[in-house]
């Protein structure tokens, strides 16, 4: 029998195809054909992943890590890992607590493995494109919760306290935060943990951007007391050590959790490649000189950023503490996904549009800076000359 609408699963249904996924592949295609398109779209580091990391893959194929490996990590990496949880991020956890994973799947993993059919699960809005569709899959029903302007981008304890109901499984936080780059207060971090404990939830906590932090302190969760327990802690190498493309992270939870939820990897993956684990390593004991490099480098770049959307009237900057985003509201009569199209069209600069991040994403585009100095001038220029004659429109 032929159908035009394939029979798939209810629960891809209220799934689009993620806004940033597509958007790059868009602009790698203009770029292939030829056209001088700057792209602010992506949340890829432009650096290449450090030399003494790439070696350390090359030697552990050369020695034959090439076969499966348990399917929670190699003992190396979960003990590095653990080292880095305690003494970096005061969380108490050894390597049993540990699933080594893509960062992606290491979400996927907590969600699937906590949240029964109906059950709640609340996160910020605007937040990252994939926690949303991730809830879906599970099963369970997204919750946003408004993390705006008013509260620099961080989710309200108050606000999350009116979100919560009997059906409330868990809630993502994610600091420093896609998109807005904003950093919470450790005021902020204690009351979502206060609310995890009164009202017996879990917390997943995504601090893939912890690294990448230009003001302030980062705190994990999972450090505070009580919290271990409750708390799925999310991380990865793909933003800090330029990685994206190895497809490497973790999770650290406590073990009696890490042993359930450990069967989603080993019915879904079986395990993160072998010879990538050992580049992870290489990166976790690596000279912290080299991270500190990109991070100085994005630094400047936010900065470079900063000052260009100075000199374009109609955009409100919020300043990112962390990450590699600008998240401006605009003030121009213009839905975010049609001025994000009209500014690749007529402008040839990519930028995400704000609604891919929530409905409180409206009226903002974001602007990711890892990528050259020079593209920043060049893409901003562009922005410039755009807005200008938007408002001439505007204005007639
Ligand atoms: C907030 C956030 N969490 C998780 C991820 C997933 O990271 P990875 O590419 O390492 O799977 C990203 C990637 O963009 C992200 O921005």
């Amino acid at each position: 029998m032929r159908r035009d609408v394939k029979p798939v699963a209810s629960r891809l249904k209220p799934i689009v195809q993620s806004p940033t996924v597509r958007l790059g592949a868009l602009v790698n295609e203009m770029k292939r054909r030829g056209e001088d398109v700057i792209s602010f779209s992506v949340g890829e580091p432009d650096f290449s992943t450090p030399q003494h990391i790439v070696d350390a893959a090359k030697k552990a194929l050369d020695e034959g890590w090439t076969k499966y490996v348990s399917s929670m990590g190699i003992p190396g990496l979960r003990e590095a890992i653990a080292e880095k949880m305690k003494r970096e991020n005061g969380v108490p956890c050894d390597k049993d607590g540990i699933i080594v994973a893509p960062t992606k799947h290491a979400l996927y993993i907590a969600l699937t493995g906590l949240v029964d059919p109906g059950d709640e699960v609340l996160f910020p809005d605007p937040g990252w494109v994939s926690y949303a569709p991730m809830v879906h899959l599970a099963g369970g029903r997204p919750v946003p919760v408004r993390a705006t302007e008013e509260t620099k981008y961080e989710p309200a304890p108050e606000a999350v306290a009116e979100a919560i109901t009997p059906n409330t499984k868990a809630i993502v936080i994610n600091s420093p935060s896609n998109p807005a780059g904003s950093v919470y207060s450790k005021e902020t971090i204690k009351g979502l943990c206060d609310l995890v404990t009164d009202r017996d939830l879990f917390l997943i906590s995504d601090e893939i951007y912890e690294k990448i932090l230009y003001e302030g302190a980062h705190y994990s969760p999972a450090s505070f007391d009580g919290m271990f327990d409750r708390t799925v802690t999310v991380h990865g190498f793909s933003k800090t050590y330029a990685m994206t493309g190895w497809r490497l992270g973790w999770l650290c939870a406590e073990k009696s959790l890490v042993k359930q939820l450990v069967k989603v990897q080993e019915h879904t993956i079986t395990c993160a490649p072998a010879f990538v684990q050992i580049a992870g390593v290489a990166a976790l004991k690596g000279p912290p000189s080299a991270v500190a490099a990109m991070v100085d480098e994005f630094r400047a770049r936010r900065e470079i950023m900063a000052g260009e959307f100075r000199t374009i009237p109609g955009f409100h900057v919020f300043r990112p503490a962390g990450a590699f985003y600008f998240f401006p509201r605009y003030d121009f009569e213009l839905p975010s996904d049609e001025f994000a199209e009209r500014l690749l069209t007529e402008a040839r600069v990519a930028v995400t549009p704000g609604s891919a991040f929530g409905a409180a994403g409206e009226n903002h585009l974001r602007f990711s800076y890892a990528c050259s100095r020079e593209d920043i001038r060049k893409g901003m220029a562009r922005v410039r000359a755009f807005v200008e004659k938007l408002r001439r429109k505007e204005g007639q």
